[in-house]
């Protein structure tokens, strides 16, 4: 990985800046994709990051990217290099990933697919550095330490910026969103699978408006 030296296309930052809260969003059933996205945009979060981990990922992205004015939607879980071209080809504007390995780095530079790496270690933090990637995905934020690891990585590492996500809610959201390298957080908390099983759209929709009054400092 230290010989790796590409750096980032596009900054992920500048999409990121648009939303204090990118919804995490696992599509069970094909027919949730487009309701879900639009009662997430009418509630004032227009960036979502759709998973890779069911089988209508790709689909939805498509029907979101294609049916949904004002969503940007990324592809999330991304774990495999062939996975970009799919999730671009799809409609996905930026990816997310879990964690970085080499191939993922040069999947990201062939695609052009602006990626948010995911990090838990300080010197997982600087290997993603020195590959150009200056805005990571804290993940999982809970279990990495949250608010206090975050503020800790600041002393050192002052230049780069995250997105927490895992065990992120509307109740501590606000804590983290006050740190000062902390651009926006993730979450599956805007759509709860009771919620979305129901069709529920209305109270996704409260849960997006409640998250988009939310404030970065950054
Ligand atoms: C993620 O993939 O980013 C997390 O699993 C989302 O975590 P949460 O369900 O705790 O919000």
């Amino acid at each position: 990985m230290t010989t790796i030296t590409m750096k980032q296309p596009v900054d992920i930052r500048q999409i990121l800046q648009l939303s204090p809260v990118i919804p995490v969003i696992a599509i069970e059933e094909m027919a949730h994709a487009v309701p879900l996205a639009r009662a997430l945009v009418a509630g004032g979060i227009c960036v979502l990051e759709v998973t890779l981990r069911t089988e209508h990922g790709l689909s939805a992205i498509r029907a979101i990217s294609q049916q949904v004015p004002g969503a940007i939607v990324g592809v999330g879980t991304l774990t495999k290099p062939e996975e970009f071209t799919a999730a671009s080809d799809a409609g996905a504007v930026f990816g997310v990933s879990p964690g970085l390995t080499p191939a993922l780095i040069e999947a990201a530079r062939q695609t052009r697919l602006p990626l948010l790496p995911g990090v838990m270690t300080p010197s997982e933090v600087m290997t993603a550095r020195e590959a150009g990637f200056h805005t990571l995905k804290l993940f999982p934020a809970m279990q990495a330490g949250g608010v206090g690891m975050l503020n800790a990585i600041a002393g050192p590492m002052p230049d780069v910026t995250f997105c927490p996500t895992g065990g992120i809610s509307q109740e501590n959201a606000a804590q983290f969103l006050a740190c000062k390298n902390v651009v926006c957080v993730g979450g599956s908390w805007l759509t709860p699978k009771a919620a979305v099983l129901a069709g529920d759209w209305e109270r996704i929709k409260a849960l997006a408006m409640a998250a988009s009054s939310l404030v970065s400092r950054l």
